[in-house]
C-alpha cells in the first residue's frame, strides 16, 4: 500500500487481496470522499474476469486446509480479529467517516456490530453442533454433521461497509469455506482493512481475497458468472432486488441457494394510543438516520386518522431541526451526503414520480447547494451532494409509495385503525423490516401476525437490527435466507447425515427392522359395557 497526504488524511493506494499477497492489475479506480469530493481517500484496480478466476482458484486452494482446520481454531481466529477490530475500531470509525459519509456515532455503530458478529462466532467453533440420531437397528447408530459448502462468492454494499460483510464472511469462514469478495467501490479502503486485520488475525492466506471493482459495473457481473463456471458453491449478495433476481436465476440454474438481502419500503405504523413523542423521535430517525440510505430505513409513515394531524405537526417539527453535513466537521449532525452521485440522482428522481403522483411536499427543495441553502447545514454543500430532508402526504398506489428510494425521504399515510393499517402496510411489493407504535397489545398482536416482513419492532424504530437476531426480508427483499446469528449457519454448510454399523451384518434399512407387532384389539367398550 502506497500513501500520500491529503486534505482530510492520507490517499490510500492499493491492489486487490489475493492469496495474501496485494495484487495490482486493473484500470485504476478511485473513491473519494463524498463529503467532499476534492479529498481522494483511495486509488485501487479494477479486476477483470481472469483475475476473478484466479482467486477463486486460489481460494479452492486455501479450502483444502482450512476446511480441514478444527472449527474451534477457526473460532479462535474469530477471536483475534474481533480483539483487533476493537483495537482499530477509533480508527476504522474515522475512516468510515471519510469513506462513505457516515456520522461518527453511527460509524463506530457500524464497526461494532462486525465486533460482536465474530465475538458471537468465535464461541460458535466450539459448538457448531450435529446430532447424535437413534437408528431403528440394533448395533446400528446415526450422525449428523454440519460440512461447509466450498468457495463462497460475494458482492455487498458501501451504506453498511463493516457490519454486512461481517455478516457474510464471519459465518462463512467459522464453517470453513473460503470467499471472493466484491466489496463495493464506495468503501474499497474500509474492505482492505478488514481483510488485512483478518489476516493478522491469523487467517491463512486465499481463505478470504477481496477483489475491487467499479459499482454496477463489469466486475461483479463477471463475479456472478463464475458460477457458471463452476467456481463457487455458494454466493451471498446484498443489494438492489433487480440484481438479486438475476443472481438467484444464476444460481439456480447452478443449484446454489444463495443468500439475497435486498431492498426495503419499510413500513411504520402509529395507532391513536400510541406515546406520540416516542413515535415521532422513531419515526424520524428510521427516515433519517444514515440519510435514509439503509436496507431498514422507513419509507411509509402510516398514521391513524384520530391523531394524524397532531403527528403530522410535530414530525415536521422534528423533521425541520434535522442537521445535515459534512460529518467531518466538529459540529454533529444527523446525516451526512449521499454515498455516490447513482443515488443522490435516484433520490432526485423521486421528486417527478412523487409530483405526477400527485403526492403533497410538505418540506424538502431537493438537492442542497449554496444557491438551494437548508438552513441547518454545516459546511460547504457543493463539496458533495447533500438532500433535503424531504417528507411527503402520499397514498397505497403511488409509485412513492410502493418503490424504495434510498435516501433522505419519507411518506406520512393517513389510515383508519388497525386493520386498514395492516393492509397499508402490506401494500408494496417488499417485506424486510416493519414497526408498530402502539400500546394496545391486541393491535400489537394482530400487527405482528398480519404484516408480512422478515423484521417487525414494537414501540421501536424500522432500523437497528441486533447481531445476534436473523436479518433478512421475505417477497422483494431476499429470498428467505438470513445472516446473522445462528440462522446464518444453514446458509454456509450442508448437513451430512452419517451412519455407522457396529452390528458386523449387512441391515437393511426397513426390511430387517424389528417393528413391534400389535395384537388383537381387545373391544374395550364392549368389556367396559359402555
Ligand atoms: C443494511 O442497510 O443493509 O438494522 C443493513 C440495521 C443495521 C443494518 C442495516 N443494523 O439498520
Amino acid at each position: 500500500m502506497k500513501t500520500s497526504p491529503s486534505k482530510y488524511g492520507n490517499t490510500l493506494e492499493f491492489g486487490h487481496w489475493i492469496g495474501g499477497e496485494e495484487v495490482w492489475e486493473g484500470k485504476a479506480l478511485e473513491r473519494r470522499n463524498p463529503s467532499d469530493r476534492s479529498d481522494v481517500v483511495a486509488r485501487f484496480p479494477e479486476a477483470s474476469k481472469d483475475l476473478l478466476r484466479r482467486a477463486a482458484r486460489i481460494a479452492r486452494e486455501a479450502f483444502e486446509r482450512w476446511s480441514r482446520t478444527p472449527a474451534p481454531v477457526r473460532g479462535v481466529t474469530l477471536l483475534n480479529f474481533a480483539t483487533a477490530l476493537t483495537r482499530e475500531k477509533e480508527t476504522i470509525a474515522r475512516l468510515l467517516v471519510r469513506e462513505v459519509g457516515k456520522t461518527l456515532k453511527e460509524a463506530r455503530g457500524d464497526v461494532q456490530e462486525a465486533i460482536d458478529t465474530a465475538v458471537f462466532f468465535a464461541s460458535e467453533g466450539r459448538r457448531l453442533y450435529g446430532q447424535t440420531v437413534p437408528s431403528e437397528m440394533v448395533g446400528k447408530e446415526l450422525f449428523t454433521f454440519r460440512r461447509p459448502l466450498g468457495v463462497v462468492g460475494m458482492i455487498t454494499a458501501g451504506n453498511f461497509p463493516i457490519a454486512v460483510p461481517s455478516w457474510k464472511i464471519i459465518p462463512a469462514v467459522l464453517t470453513g469455506n473460503t470467499v471472493v469478495w466484491k466489496p463495493s467501490d464506495d468503501s474499497p479502503a474500509l474492505s482492505l482493512l478488514f481483510v488485512r486485520l483478518f489476516e493478522e488475525a491469523g487467517l491463512p492466506p486465499g481463505v478470504l481475497n477481496v477483489v475491487f471493482g467499479g459499482g454496477g459495473g463489469a466486475t461483479g457481473e463477471w463475479l456472478v458468472e463464475l458460477m457458471d463456471e463452476g467456481l463457487f458453491n455458494k454466493f451471498a449478495f446484498t443489494g438492489s432486488s433487480a440484481v438479486g433476481r438475476r443472481i438467484g436465476e444464476i444460481a439456480g440454474r447452478n443449484l446454489i441457494r444463495p443468500t439475497l438481502e435486498l431492498g426495503g419500503k419499510n413500513p411504520l405504523v402509529v395507532m391513536r394510543d400510541a406515546d406520540i413523542e416516542l413515535a415521532v423521535e422513531g419515526a424520524w430517525w428510521s427516515a433519517f438516520a444514515t440519510g435514509g440510505q439503509r436496507c431498514t430505513s422507513a419509507g411509509n409513515i402510516l398514521v391513524d386518522a384520530p391523531i394524524y394531524e397532531e403527528f403530522k405537526r410535530r414530525f415536521l417539527e422534528r423533521t425541520e431541526a434535522t442537521v445535515v453535513g459534512n460529518p467531518l466537521q466538529a459540529e454533529p449532525v444527523t446525516y451526512g451526503p449521499f454515498m455516490n452521485e447513482r443515488f443522490y440522482a435516484g433520490w432526485a428522481r423521486h421528486y417527478e414520480w412523487a409530483s405526477q403522483d400527485g403526492a403533497k411536499l410538505l418540506l424538502g427543495k431537493g438537492r442542497i447547494t449554496a444557491e438551494n441553502p437548508y438552513p441547518h447545514f454545516k459546511g460547504d454543500p457543493d463539496a458533495g451532494y447533500f438532500g433535503w430532508p424531504t417528507v411527503w402526504e402520499a397514498a397505497p398506489g403511488m409509485k412513492i409509495f410502493e418503490t424504495e428510494v434510498f435516501g433522505p425521504t419519507i411518506n406520512l399515510v393517513r389510515v383508519n385503525g388497525i386493520e386498514e393499517a395492516i393492509i397499508a402496510a402490506n401494500a408494496h411489493p417488499y417485506g424486510l423490516s416493519s414497526s408498530i407504535y402502539t400500546n394496545h397489545r391486541g393491535w400489537a398482536y394482530l400487527f405482528k401476525n398480519g404484516i408480512k416482513a422478515g423484521m417487525t419492532s414494537i414501540n421501536n424504530s424500522t432500523v437497528g437490527a441486533e447481531a445476534h437476531l436473523p436479518f433478512g426480508g421475505i417477497r422483494a427483499s431476499g429470498n428467505g435466507a438470513r445472516e446473522s446469528g445462528i440462522w446464518v449457519i444453514e446458509e454456509y454448510t450442508y448437513w451430512q447425515a452419517v451412519n455407522e454399523e457396529y452390528s458386523g451384518r449387512l441391515q437393511l434399512a426397513q426390511m430387517d427392522t424389528e417393528y413391534a407387532q400389535a395384537k388383537e384389539p381387545t373391544d374395550w367398550s364392549k368389556t367396559l359395557g359402555i
